[in-house]
């Protein structure tokens, strides 16, 4: 048998499992995914493919993708609406029965680690019937998505073996981010995002979360909440995406119950499900905390333990059982270093487990049939 990747690359090295050895890869493969990219000085982005003549005649851009992409691809579309155009990410599955209406006019972006996902090739074959320019995001150079899409922009993330998604997310966000702002540009002559600010904390991703990674208590957190009943993932804004991802994460690979809400949602029904049993974790990025504050407050008087995902110094360490730190980074980042601390501890809760976390039951890498 022979395996297309060199050992190097592919070898589990000093790490018990590969999951693990791609979450701590994030420095590396942050920095693999921004190179030459953006201008951290003018506060620019300069892509390598996606020439802007491609976006000026786009007035709506339609997100497609599964799973952990998915939720790339829902972060993706509020980053690319607060840039000051329409767009909305929907399941690759659902394309078929309820995609917003497309034309010649129309981006659809397939998100796709793999480029192999049936149900996402099924979405970018329906978007070029109906005459829309398509581009993939895609982390397999040569794969279908890249083939068939118009465009493609590769995430450059490295190989991933580990069933569970965890570096690519990153690098599809940081992608997608960057590329929000050159289709705002583009295609409605502005961007309404602060890309000096955005481009000068890229630069600074890898060694965050390098910072991140040597001072997270995520191990300790997934060992004083063990055996509880069921866990739920807070967030608003780009906080809520990662809420869902911190979430599926959790369940993918440990098995427990786990739920991501949006915030400000938990009121309107969840709530009927907290207990003292119930961990919440709210994730605290930087736009409306303090709403997420009260939400995060009425679960803790219902007895839920609170696990805040903040920086240091921020209100909710006080109301908090529990604290993962993330350095302070502009606001349209911080989900990403959020999810780090979130991919940490369903790695640890899996282990005490003995989940088989490279491949969990029932799961693929890449799903093949629709
Ligand atoms: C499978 C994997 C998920 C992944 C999803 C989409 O369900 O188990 O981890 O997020 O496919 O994969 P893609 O390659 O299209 O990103």
């Amino acid at each position: 048998e022979t395996v297309d990747w060199d050992a190097e690359e592919t070898g589990k090295g000093e790490f018990d499992h590969y999951m693990l050895k791609e979450i701590t890869e994030q420095p590396t493969s942050i920095a693999q995914t921004i190179e030459g990219r953006y201008d951290p000085r003018r506060g620019s982005v300069s892509f390598d493919a996606c020439e802007p003549e491609t976006f000026a005649d786009i007035d709506r851009v339609v997100l497609a993708a599964c799973g952990t992409s998915y939720h790339a691809a829902l972060y993706g579309a509020i980053v690319l609406r607060r840039a000051g155009v329409d767009a909305d990410a929907i399941l690759a599955n659902e394309f078929g029965v309820s995609a917003p209406p497309i034309d010649d006019r129309t981006l659809v972006v397939a998100v796709t680690q793999s480029g192999e996902t049936a149900d996402t090739l099924g979405a970018l074959r329906a978007a070029s019937r109906a005459g829309a320019t398509t581009l993939a995001v895609t982390n397999v150079i040569g794969s279908s998505a890249a083939r068939e899409a118009d465009e493609q922009l590769f995430i450059r993330a490295g190989p991933e073996i580990g069933v569970a998604a965890t570096k690519t997310f990153s690098s599809q966000a940081i992608v997608l981010t960057l590329l929000a702002d050159r289709i705002a540009t583009a295609s409605t002559g502005s961007s309404s995002l602060p890309i000096d600010d955005i481009c000068a904390d890229v630069d600074r991703l890898p060694s965050l979360v390098e910072t991140l990674l040597n001072g997270s208590a995520a191990e300790s957190v997934a060992r004083r909440y063990r055996g509880e009943r069921a866990f739920f993932f807070i967030g608003r804004g780009l906080g809520y995406p990662v809420a869902l991802e911190g979430a599926l994460k959790f369940k993918e690979i440990t098995y427990e119950h786990a739920e991501g809400f949006a915030a400000g949602e938990l009121k309107h029904g969840p709530l009927a499900l907290v207990t003292p049993e119930t961990p919440v974790v709210a994730i605290f990025t930087g736009t409306e905390d303090e709403k997420t504050l009260k939400n995060a407050e009425e679960a803790a008087t219902r007895g839920a333990p609170i696990v805040a995902v903040c920086p240091g110094g921020h209100d909710a360490v006080s109301l908090a059982d529990a604290h993962l730190s993330i350095p302070d980074v502009h606001p349209m980042l911080s989900g990403l270093l959020a999810t780090v601390q979130l991919q940490l501890v369903s790695y640890h809760a899996a282990n005490l487990l003995d989940r088989e976390i490279d491949k969990p039951r029932n799961l693929a890498k890449s799903v093949t049939v629709e």
